[in-house]
């Protein structure tokens, strides 16, 4: 058998708890890729799996990583939108931070041109969930507004630059003024200190309102996201960094007709995240072609490193996306 580095946490805990481990290397099945691993995107969702708080789905490698850029090195029976050879970034299930990852060949895409492998390692994770939640659930179209929290975050970031290339209006919160001055340089409007006071209070001070919001916070925004929504407006949950329950206010969501929705990319289907991936990669492509939209990196970490990466997720010292360079 031929084995590979890789990181998982064997036993839940701190950073330290992330073991540099030999393991198997895994092989493709039909319909699948083995992709030789030069860069794997660190997520917040892997700081909660290694804390034992998010464990993969059944069947599902206990290697770390969401999302990795690499070279396709052997396909199984049946990939035909992919050949060895290319350059793809991948979304996956999990095995990122290792040497070499499998992929579903549906969650697979050639990088687009001018992006190199760190960067093509923070891509596909912000891309697919800000083009689902922002463009299709939330149904965002130009002259919409969109408040986004933590936006200097890897999904934040993103949300920024794909709203603005949308004609949208993009209003974020950020909790210190580096990263609001950051969210202003990708394009938003209008950045607001969370630190400063409730965000709400003052987008109603400002005759704000928005048509979509991004919510990573859960239940400790619930209140003021609904309160900050126009007629007919979207608040789209992907995160519950603020607790998984709060009030929901009908009277004040019936009042504005609005829509409160939650939802999470890793538990969906292959087909689901194929489907996904497909229609990103038709609408967000181009844009990174034409240098309209690019991931924001913080820094390139070496897979061994893989702890210090975690910190700096942990203690938000990070603008964009945290990646670990494999090879
Ligand atoms: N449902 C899904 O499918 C899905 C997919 C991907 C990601 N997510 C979720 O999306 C979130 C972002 O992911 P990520 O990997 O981009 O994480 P990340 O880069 O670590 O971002 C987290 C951000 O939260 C901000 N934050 C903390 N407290 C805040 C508050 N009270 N108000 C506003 N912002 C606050 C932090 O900024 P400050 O330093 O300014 O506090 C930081 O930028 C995570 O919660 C993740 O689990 C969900």
């Amino acid at each position: 058998v031929t084995t590979m580095k890789a990181i998982s946490a064997p036993e839940p805990g701190g950073p330290d708890a992330l073991r540099l481990l030999e393991v198997d290397r895994p092989e493709p099945g039909p319909g699948e890729v083995l992709i030789a691993v030069h860069t794997a995107g660190v997520n917040r969702a892997d700081v909660y799996q290694r804390m034992g708080l998010y464990p993969p789905p059944p069947g599902v490698t206990d290697v770390l990583g969401l999302e990795c850029a690499g070279e396709v090195v052997a396909c199984g029976a049946g990939v035909s939108n992919v050949a060895l050879g290319d350059r793809v970034c991948a979304l996956l299930p999990g095995g990122g931070y290792a040497e070499y990852a499998v992929a579903d060949a549906g969650t697979v895409a050639v990088l687009p041109g001018g992006l190199d492998m760190v960067q093509g390692a923070g891509l596909m994770e912000a891309a697919v969930t800000v083009w689902s939640n922002v463009f299709w659930v939330g149904g965002l179209t130009e002259g919409d507004t969109l408040l986004v929290h933590g936006g200097a975050s890897g999904i934040g970031t993103m949300a920024i630059q794909l709203a603005k290339a949308a004609g949208a209006r993009v209003v974020v919160t950020a909790g210190s003024q580096a990263k609001l001055d950051t969210c202003r340089d990708l394009g938003a409007d209008l950045a607001l200190n969370y630190r400063d006071g409730d965000f709400a209070d003052a987008l109603d001070r400002l005759d704000v309102r928005a048509d979509i919001v991004l919510d990573i916070m859960g239940g400790s925004y619930l209140g003021p996201n609904v309160r900050s929504l126009a007629t007919g407006g979207r608040l789209v949950v992907i995160g519950m960094q603020g607790g998984t329950s709060g009030e929901l206010d009908l009277a004040g969501l019936m009042a504005r007709r609005g829509t409160v929705t939650a939802t999470s990319l890793r538990a969906r289907s292959r087909a689901e995240k194929a489907h996904l991936v497909t229609h990103t990669v038709a609408h967000v492509w181009p844009l990174l072609e034409r240098g309209v939209v690019a991931p924001v990196i913080h820094a390139g970490i070496p897979l061994a490193d893989a702890a210090r990466a975690h910190r700096v997720v942990e203690e938000s010292r990070h603008v964009g996306k945290v990646v670990l360079t494999v090879r």
